[in-house]
């Protein structure tokens, strides 16, 4: 490989990376798109040619990584608060009295923003580059999902210019635009796949994807909003200045944030918001109000979570008001039946709503409920729309009342009302269709054993056709067969054939999620497989065991036993390994029987092959404890260049010190 081809490389990494950014950030693109993907197409061939000159902050490495097996708990550097709420124009003039009166002046310079309604995430750059991904989590610890916010545009790899802090955490809101959630949703009720309750959830739903690949096919973005840790260099001392810099270092910053003085001001920008929101193309659920002055933030400090210095002005849910044109029964997994009202279309927030949930019989009652009533819905938060009240005045005489359905509407048996006679049930199980199905179509979907190809409508024709009567017969079915099927030819019937064999090759944590066991989501079947390292394993395990694990509560140990004591499921099991779904077979992780456990590590100085946040991640993955300072009780001090007075601490109380050379080579053997 010559150096001209190493030069090209980097020629095409710095163009991609200020395109990206014209684009991306500035919103002004300077080539065409054809001329960016040639650019694009180049560098790659390149770096698939020389292996060796792709670099991990390469525009080509957006496209996402292979899946993780979970993520991986970071630490925030400095804890990530929450806001104090305020509802009205009282509550906003409270908190600015507070304020002033503690700053002893007439009159606060706020800086008033938006508040985007997407997830929270902190970004560590290091010598200007990116290098870890964090969300909120508890506020102080998150999950590491680097590998998938690597894929959002938005999100500079490289910084701009020079002039920025050596380490340098920046924080924002990463959000899918209401067009693009719409677009997603379509996409997901075209493939038979249930489509996100609003744009956070979507957002949130994409963040956490074990493979990256598939954030980066959901178009996130984000907008910056604030700094947390700034080492080895200066920021400026007001948040609007603060926002200006970050713009410069090419995040992208909301159009709309300004400053204000006084309460008055402040409830002014709060409204003309709240008459902007519908036309806005992201969800925001109110304004932000934070003190400009960062001395001034100093001076007033926190309380335990959220700051003396900032608000949130939140806006009322998103309301609407439609017709019921009609009220259908969706039959769940488990047998549950929920009314669901289906409405005249109407736009909400942006957002074009055409159900609601009425969730149960006891809440029709309440809200006194006919069909062709006119109501109010109201779409919140993470919530699915919901019917707030009915606008009795507006009823007319062509309204009818709503009558519980006495049998299943699935497979006709008679329902059952348990649970406090709220929750109508089914009590068929797999006799029933409706069971039947949601079942296959949760073990098919994308987070379980993710088969192309399948469905909603392939598993209703398969049912139908009784090729299927479970999941496992999946696994039988040929090309043969599909091809009696309507709507199959030769190609499509390979094609899911071949994905069906493909799928047979799993994880453990997908196949225990793919079971759809009550109460078992991904993060539990993740915690499960992890812990027990295998079916066998899980399936002898008692409730003690169970509720050991830090995910399971008493309610899901007696869902996992009822469901593994059942002998059905227990020949469905069998049936699934007869078939040929396998998966690795996982060493469980034993916190103890780590290589560092019980070690207490302390990370100074600068390391040329890693950032100090890498080295932190890698240390805490092999069982070390890493903490800020150095004591008897510290076991290691790792010593990069230029390690100042924690290397003489370490020294003068005898506690071993390793340079980067010899770490390295501690870390090559244990990972
Ligand atoms: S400032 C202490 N600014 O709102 C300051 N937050 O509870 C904390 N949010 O989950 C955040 N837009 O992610 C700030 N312009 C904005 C925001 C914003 C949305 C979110 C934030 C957090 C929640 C605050």
């Amino acid at each position: 490989m010559s150096v001209e081809v190493q030069a090209r490389c980097e020629v095409l990494r710095e163009l991609l990376h200020a395109h990206n950014h014209a684009y991306h950030t500035l919103d002004a693109p300077t080539i065409s798109d054809s001329e960016y993907d040639r650019l694009f197409q180049e560098l790659l061939s390149l770096e698939s040619r020389y292996p060796t000159l792709k670099t991990d902050d390469s525009p080509t490495q957006r496209i996402g990584a292979p899946p993780l097996k979970g993520f991986k708990q970071v630490q925030h550097e400095r804890p990530m608060l929450s806001l104090d709420n305020a509802f009205n124009a009282q509550d906003i003039s409270e908190f600015d009295k507070r304020v002033s009166e503690r700053l002893q002046v007439e009159e606060v310079i706020y800086c008033a923003e938006p508040k985007i309604d997407g997830v929270a995430i902190s970004l560590l750059y290091e010598q200007g580059r990116f290098v870890r991904a964090a969300t909120r989590g508890d506020g102080l610890m998150g999950e590491d999902v680097t590998a998938n916010v690597k894929t959002i545009d938005a999100v500079p790899l490289i910084l701009q210019g020079s002039d920025y802090p050596v380490r340098l955490e920046v924080r924002g809101e990463i959000y899918l635009s209401k067009a693009v959630f719409e677009s997603l949703n379509a996409g997901l009720i075209a493939a038979g796949e249930k489509p996100f309750a609003n744009p956070r959830n979507a957002a949130a739903g994409s963040l956490r994807q074990l493979d990256s690949r598939l954030t980066a096919k959901r178009r996130l973005t984000m907008f910056a909003y604030s700094v947390g840790l700034v080492e080895g260099g200066g920021i400026a001392d007001q948040h609007w200045d603060v926002m200006q810099q970050l713009k410069t270092w090419g995040f992208r910053i909301n159009a709309d944030i300004a400053c204000v003085q006084g309460p008055a001001a402040c409830q002014a920008y709060f409204e003309r918001m709240a008459e902007r929101r519908a036309e806005l193309s992201y969800d925001i659920d109110g304004v932000v109000f934070k003190v400009n002055g960062l001395s001034e933030q100093q001076t007033l400090g926190l309380l335990t979570r959220t700051p003396r210095w900032a608000i949130a002005g939140k806006f009322p849910a998103a309301q609407g008001t439609t017709r019921v044109l009609e009220v259908v029964y969706q039959v769940g997994r488990t047998g549950a039946v929920t009314p669901v009202a289906k409405l005249q279309p109407v736009a909400v927030g942006g957002v074009t709503i055409s159900n609601a949930t009425l969730h149960n019989f006891d809440e029709i009652d309440r809200l006194g409920l006919q069909l062709g009533d006119t109501v109010v819905i109201e779409r919140a938060g993470d919530v699915i729309p919901k019917v707030v009240r009915v606008v009795q005045t507006a009823r007319d005489s062509a309204a009818r009342p709503i009558e519980p359905p006495q049998v299943c509407p699935s497979c006709g048996s008679p329902l059952e009302r348990r649970e406090a006679a709220v929750v109508l049930r089914c009590l068929q199980g797999f006799i029933c269709p409706a069971q039947q199905k949601e079942r296959i179509r949760h073990f098919v979907s994308r987070l379980a054993m993710d088969i192309d190809g399948l469905g909603t409508k392939v598993v209703e024709q398969l049912l139908e056709a009784g090729v299927i009567n479970n999941p496992a017969d999946l696994f039988s079915v040929t090309v043969d067969e599909l091809l009696t099927l309507e709507r199959f030819a030769e190609k499509s019937a390979n094609k899911l054939v071949a994905s069906i064999a493909a799928s047979k090759s799993t994880t453990l944590n997908r196949f225990i999620y793919a079971l759809g066991i009550p109460e078992v989501g991904e993060a539990t079947a993740l915690a499960l497989a992890n812990h027990f390292g295998s079916l066998e394993g899980l399936m002898a395990a008692d409730e003690t065991a169970l509720t050991e694990i830090p995910d399971v509560g008493p309610v899901v140990a007696t869902a996992l036993e009822a469901f593994f004591r059942e002998p059905l499921n227990r020949q469905l099991l069998q049936q699934f390994q007869d078939l040929g779904v396998h998966w690795p077979v996982e060493v469980p992780l034993i916190a103890h029987e780590l290589p560092l456990a019980d070690q207490v590590w302390v990370i100074t100085g600068t390391f040329s092959a890693f950032g100090r946040s890498e080295l932190k991640d890698r240390l805490t993955a092999l069982g070390a404890k890493v903490s800020g300072s150095i004591s008897k009780k510290t076991s290691v001090l790792a010593a990069g260049e230029a390690a100042g007075s924690k290397l003489a601490k370490a020294e003068a109380l005898r506690v071993e010190v390793m340079n980067e050379q010899t770490l390295i080579a501690m870390l090559e053997e244990m990972e």
